[in-house]
This record gives structure tokens, C-alpha cells and sequence, in this order.
């Protein structure tokens, strides 16, 4: 696992964009042979969507290629509800590059059953030849997507119960209200993750701090499930100097020094 220690969340954002242009450079792709990126929401990816909306109205990157999976969506929350990832996704970064919006995929927390949603989630990213970079970022408790802790390191696309910290945390987004907060969710599961050829996780702020020595430092576990990134043979872990507060500082400066003269 790599460990991209910036010094801040702009830092972090723009190492995250830059990064993500060049992978997607890199495959050249096109409308034959897209990219294929799972994508997730919260507050972290914010500056990363931000700078990858400014180079594409920049030319220097295209979405024209580019087919995207989300990692997840509430149960019961329509697309014109601006708490439902669709939205959020729409209008923070879809709305604003170059990318067919047909090309966009988040499950259906409206569906009608939601098992076969997951299912038909799960052979769609078949179908579309497997996600290539999955970009992520982490809960307080260490959860990844909504999978939290607990849920198995295999799983795959589900509905999951949320945890009562996971409502309490986001509730920041439903006007302080965590009754307003849905009781469950969709989510691929922590096998449909790692399954990408490539894992960029965004790990930003103090709160993060945990979570992050976990990842770290600390075993597999499903009670941890950003732990899952350590079975991964491509997985860049990007932090600030905020969350990295509860590695150990020799941990810290290995990951420093190995990093020193990477570009990407
Ligand atoms: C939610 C999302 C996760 C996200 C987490 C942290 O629970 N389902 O995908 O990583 O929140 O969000 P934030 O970046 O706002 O801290």
C-alpha cells in the first residue's frame, strides 16, 4: 500500500485530480474501450471533483470515455432529493465535465426490490469490464462506502443497515436531524471494492485519525473495514497531516521518505 502524506485537504485533492487524470491519460481511452471509475460522495472528494471539473473545462482531461460507478446511495431517497447521492453527484461533478450522463451509474434506493438493484449493480460492472480506479473515503469508524463495521471483507453489492454513529455523523447533512437520516442504504460491498484494479482512498482531518492507524498500522478486520486495503496489490491511500495524529511517527516518516520523489 502507498501512503501519500500531504501536508493539507487542498493538497491532498490536487495530488488526488492529478493522479486520477494521468490514470485516465494513461489508458487512453475511448468509446470502444472506456475508463471505468467508481467514484464515492461525502465531504472529502469535494477538492478532488473540483480540481478534475477544472481541467477538464481546461482540456486537459475528457469524461467522454469515461464510464462511473458510486459507491453507494440511501434507501428510499429520490434522485430530485438533495440528500440523495444521484444529486450530489449530479451537481458537484457530473453536471459540470464532459461525461454521458447514461455513462453514470449509482444504485437505485427507490428501486422496487432491492436485492435484484444490487444484483443487476454487480453484473452492470461486469458487463462494463470491471471498475480499473476506485477513488474512496473513509467513516469515523472506519467504514468504506456503507459497509460498516462488521460486514464482511468479501461482501458484495447490498443493502446494509447503517450503524447509529454512521446517522449521527451524517446527520449534518439532513439539518442536524438524525430521524430524517435513512436507516439503511445500498452499497457495493467490500469485495466489489477491491476487486478494482487500482484503490485511491482520500483519508483527510482529525477525525479521520483512527481509522487511518488502522488501515496502517493495525490488522485485517472487519470491524475495521479500510483495513481490507492492505490485501490490495494497488492501493494509495492519499492523508493529510491531520489524520495521520495516531501513526507512530517512525511510520510517518518511512512513508515520507518513500514517497519523497513521486510525482503521482
Ligand atoms: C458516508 C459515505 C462514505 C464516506 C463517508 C465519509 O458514510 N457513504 O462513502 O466515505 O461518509 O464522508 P466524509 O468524506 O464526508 O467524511
Amino acid at each position: 500500500m502507498r501512503l501519500i502524506i500531504k501536508k493539507n485537504y487542498d493538497e491532498c485533492s490536487s495530488w488526488a485530480a492529478d493522479h486520477i487524470a494521468h490514470v485516465i491519460k494513461t489508458f487512453n481511452p475511448s468509446e470502444s474501450k472506456p475508463f471505468v471509475i467508481g467514484l464515492p460522495t461525502g465531504s472529502t472528494p469535494i477538492g478532488t471533483y473540483e480540481n478534475l471539473i477544472k481541467k477538464c473545462k481546461a482540456g486537459e482531461i475528457s469524461f467522454k470515455d469515461v464510464v462511473s460507478f458510486n459507491m453507494d446511495e440511501y434507501e428510499g431517497l429520490p434522485p430530485d432529493n438533495d440528500q440523495s447521492y444521484r444529486y450530489f453527484m449530479d451537481h458537484t461533478f457530473f453536471n459540470h465535465v464532459d461525461i454521458k450522463k447514461p455513462n453514470t451509474h449509482v444504485l437505485n434506493g427507490c428501486a422496487s426490490d432491492l436485492s435484484k438493484e444490487c444484483g443487476d449493480y454487480e453484473k452492470a460492472i461486469e458487463k462494463a469490464g470491471g471498475i480499473r480506479l476506485f477513488m474512496g473515503g473513509v467513516g469515523n469508524d472506519g467504514h468504506i462506502a456503507f459497509n460498516e463495521p462488521g460486514t464482511s471483507l468479501s461482501s458484495r453489492t447490498h443493502v446494509q443497515l447503517l450503524t447509529e454513529d454512521t446517522r449521527i455523523v451524517n446527520s449534518r447533512f439532513f439539518g442536524g436531524d438524525v430521524s430524517r437520516v435513512p436507516e439503511r442504504a445500498l452499497t457495493v460491498g467490500i469485495g466489489t471494492i477491491c476487486d478494482a484494479d487500482e484503490l485511491l482512498f482520500l483519508v483527510t482531518g482529525r477525525a479521520k485519525a483512527y481509522a487511518l492507524a488502522h488501515a496502517v498500522e493495525d490488522s485485517v478486520s472487519q470491524m475495521w473495514p479500510i483495513t481490507a486495503l492492505q490485501l490490495h496489490k494497488n492501493a494509495i491511500i492519499v492523508c493529510d497531516e491531520d489524520a495521520v495524529g495516531e501513526l507512530k511517527v517512525n511510520t510517518v516518516k518511512y512513508f515520507k521518505e518513500m514517497e519523497k520523489d513521486s510525482k503521482f
